[in-house]
């Protein structure tokens, strides 16, 4: 044998090798073969139209509204006004009645080294009605701006809700292509679940503030309309001791309230709300999650409050996922994993949501959970009763997609693509929920990624992608 073929021999049997290398590890879902050309991604500049300031004098402007209570009866309307406090009060009244109602806010101002806030009103309209629209208005005594909202229907197990699942948005171009698409999608999210991190001010020197406001303006078309439902993600912390700054989230706590007292909580980073048949915890990746901390007793206490027979839907978000096969932020979710994933299995969540990660996926039900430091049990194994792990930080946000994946594809994970998008969780009843995820380079009604999704209380059947095909 000359050495010509002898090295041709070779060669095959490397590539055979490599063939059947890959065939015994790819035991994993499906990567989607859409590549979408990587682009850098470019914040809109600041005399974009959508972040345009509203007409006249001290008009209210960075309108946005958030559930105001635990279950729904509740809107905590907020927004900025320049020129001068201004009145902190709502106007509103149901479409129903012409009796004008007036509900009595607070606004706050601070300081982030060189900036200097508008006047931040914050005013939470108790007692509506549950399925009613409302017409509101601010700015009272000189520009005047109205608006509406929809509340939810009432909590109980068996209403339709339609969930809006965005995360990582930030204000570049593809932002807002996400931020169309999700309000073109014929599906109608009624309300926003967001993933964290909103701005990305922080990604400017000093943190430029103003960049804050240019996203409540941009966000206003939505956020004024429906509630976002705020997870803080660590653009949110905006910790710059260099210039000074060294009390974490403080432009996220001053501009976006949440209603945590309602469910016990005693910070703004973590709470739950009821909404419609489904039961919300928002935890944060960035307060201290160990055993004896805030966050962890309030959990601990929480859990087995919730009651599936009146929200069968136990819906969880994060910033940070648990379960990630990118290249990016790998592993940055596994303390809090090791700490609550026994929970979630125990409760029986039935999704978990979570950002950070700049593309897409969908996990299977796995947990991993058995490991105790001497058995060595430490890989995820398939368990229906365990959440289904989605990762949406695809919203557009500064810094680009994250396209680079771990290989082989871990058999855990069942879709992942690296494409701006959003999602839709769409409620039938107490046991199914239809799920899709719409990437933004395709059609306002076309669904990348869906799965129907099997209540863990109510009906908790094998719902993996691949047994619903069989
Ligand atoms: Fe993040």
């Amino acid at each position: 044998m000359g050495s010509r073929s002898f090295s041709c021999s070779c060669l095959f049997l490397v590539v055979l090798g490599l063939v059947l290398n890959v065939a015994v590890l790819c035991n994993g879902g499906k990567t989607s073969s859409f590549v979408r050309p990587v682009e850098k991604t470019i914040d809109m500049p600041l005399d974009s139209d959508v972040f345009r300031v509203p007409p006249g004098y001290n008009a209210p402007q960075q309108v946005h509204i958030t559930q105001g209570d635990h279950d729904g009866k509740a809107v905590i309307v907020s927004w900025v006004t320049e020129d001068e406090p201004g009145s902190n009060s709502v106007i509103y009244w149901s479409e129903n009645s012409s009796l004008k109602k007036e509900a009595k806010g607070q606004h706050y101002t601070y300081k982030f080294y060189n900036y200097t806030s508008g006047y931040i009103h914050h005013c939470n309209i108790r007692n509506l009605e549950y399925n009613t629209k409302y017409y509101y208005v601010v700015g009272i005594g000189n520009t005047t701006r109205q608006f509406w909202f929809i509340t939810p229907p009432a909590v109980g197990p068996d209403v339709p809700y339609t969930f809006g699942l965005i995360g990582d948005l930030g204000q570049s171009f593809d932002s807002n292509k996400t931020l169309t698409h999700y309000e073109m999608n014929p599906q109608k999210g009624q309300t926003v679940l967001f993933v964290g991190d909103l701005s990305y001010a922080d990604n400017y020197p000093n943190h430029d503030n103003v960049r804050w406001d240019t996203w409540g303006r941009f966000t206003e078309r939505s956020a004024a309309y429906q509630p976002w439902i705020w997870t803080a993600g660590n653009h949110e912390i905006d910790f710059a001791p260099e210039i000074g700054e060294t009390r974490p989230f403080k432009p996220y706590t001053n501009r976006y309230h949440v209603p945590y007292r309602a469910s016990g909580s005693t910070a703004p980073f973590w709470y739950s709300i009821k909404r419609a048949s489904a039961y919300i915890i928002v935890l944060s990746s960035y307060s201290a999650y160990g055993k004896y901390t805030p966050q962890y007793k309030w959990l601990e206490a929480e859990l087995p409050k919730v009651n599936r027979t009146e929200t069968p839907w136990l819906i969880v978000l994060m910033h940070s996922p648990w379960y990630n096969s990118y290249n990016y932020h790998y592993m940055e979710g596994e303390t809090m994993r090791v700490m609550y994933e026994p929970w979630f299995v125990k409760y029986k969540v039935d999704v978990v949501f979570a950002g950070h990660v700049h593309a897409y996926e969908r996990s299977e039900r796995i947990s991993n959970v058995d490991y105790n430091i001497v058995n060595g049990k430490c890989t995820p194994i398939a368990d229906q009763t365990a959440p289904v792990y989605i990762t949406i930080g695809d919203g557009g946000n500064l810094e680009g997609l994250a396209t680079n994946m771990t290989e082989p594809q871990p058999a855990y994970s069942a879709y992942r693509e690296a494409s701006f998008g959003h999602a839709i969780f769409d409620i039938k009843n107490r046991t199914h929920a239809y799920y899709s995820w719409h990437r933004n380079q395709d059609g306002y009604a076309v669904e990348a990624d869906s799965m129907w999704f099997y209540n863990r209380h109510w009906h908790p059947v094998d719902d993996s992608t691949s047994a619903q095909t069989k």
